[in-house]
């Protein structure tokens, strides 16, 4: 089936029928797998990352699988289309997925009537946030502004996404100065409701940017940085890579965030290739904490959840460690 057109029909079983979760989510989370991220209680480290539940419309699906968290969009203020389809391709061998979407979603008003009125069983709902496609770059700050003031009454945590392909000039916002119109125009709001507010990154990022967006992030009192977006530098055809092709690029670019942010109170959620417990170890000894998946969502099934589970009670027994938060500390030591 065209990718495209298996992603609708499961969204809309899942909203139909979100106890097909409980079916799905053969391992229960134990209470000792939470984490803490920027005061938030993840219920595991592995969240499901954004663009999979564009219009909030399975939340309560979602976060019966046992995910840690559940993030949902992207947003713009008004519903648009996005680019023409076919626009979301599978690379089966590679487990990897390209897609060329450009922020399809039904608009802020509708989408937060289904946010209102969903089921998040307790867990974490996070929102994430896009301008318009014709919105200037000159503007993006009032979206931003406007979907700010909008959600924070009603989403644990907030993301600036900047880093998406596919909405024409959106990375360039990751400019210090656009960044910096952004953060402003957010300031009245978040006096009013203060949310965890994150910044999501692109892995195709100029390195040397790096040190000044986390200086930037820590002055504005940002929770933290999301990364990655998909890649655009490993060239498929038109649009964002993600899955295991992108893994390494990702990984560096989260190596390099982690290292700037060490020492400071932002934290780094991990997002861009992750398939298997092993490499979110291998991110816990890198400084991180939690992670988020889609591609490997995809490929895998809902048994990528109860496989890391599995892995981390018996690390826990393992180590003769009680709870994930410990364990973490200890590999980071
Ligand atoms: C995405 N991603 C995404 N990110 C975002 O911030 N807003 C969005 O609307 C979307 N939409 C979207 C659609 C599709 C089809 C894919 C595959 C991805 C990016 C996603 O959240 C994640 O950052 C990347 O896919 C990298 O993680 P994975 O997929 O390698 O685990």
């Amino acid at each position: 089936m065209d990718a495209e057109r298996a992603h609708n029909f499961v969204i809309q079983n899942a909203h139909n029928f979100p106890f097909m979760g409980y079916l799905f989510s053969n391992q229960k989370l134990d209470k000792n797998f939470q984490v803490d991220i920027a005061g938030l209680k993840w219920s595991s480290p592995v969240g499901l990352a954004a663009g999979l539940d564009k219009n909030a419309e399975a939340i309560n699906f979602f976060t019966t699988l046992g995910f840690g968290a559940v993030e949902v969009g992207t947003v713009t203020p008004y519903s648009q289309v996005g680019n023409e389809r076919p626009r979301m391709f599978r690379y089966i061998e590679e487990e990897s997925l390209r897609n060329r979407m450009g922020f399809n979603n039904d608009g802020s008003s509708e989408i937060l009537e289904n946010l209102k009125n969903s089921n998040s069983n307790g867990k974490v709902v996070g929102v994430n946030l896009g301008k318009n496609k014709w919105t200037t770059l000159k503007n993006a700050h009032k979206d931003y502004q406007m979907l700010y003031d909008k959600f924070s009454p009603f989403a644990d945590y907030l993301v600036i996404n900047v880093s998406s392909p596919n909405t024409p000039g959106l990375r360039q916002l990751q400019e210090i100065s656009f960044l910096e119109d952004i953060f402003d125009s957010l300031f009245e709001g978040r006096k009013k409701v203060n949310k965890p507010l994150f910044l999501k990154i692109s892995p195709d990022m100029a390195i040397e940017d790096i040190s000044g967006v986390v200086e930037l992030c820590k002055n504005k009192n940002l929770a933290g940085i999301i990364g990655t977006n998909t890649s655009v530098d490993i060239q498929r055809g038109p649009g964002g890579m993600s899955g295991k092709l992108i893994f390494n690029k990702s990984k560096s670019i989260r190596e390099l965030f982690l290292k700037e942010i060490n020492g400071t109170n932002l934290e780094f959620i991990g997002v861009g290739g992750f398939s298997n417990y092993e490499q979110l170890v291998e991110f816990w000894k890198l400084g991180g904490k939690a992670i988020q998946i889609y591609t490997s969502f995809i490929f895998q099934g809902p048994s990528i959840l109860s496989s890391i589970n599995k892995s981390i009670k018996e690390d826990l027994v393992k180590n003769n460690i009680s709870d994930l938060e410990s364990l973490i500390k200890e590999y980071q030591r």
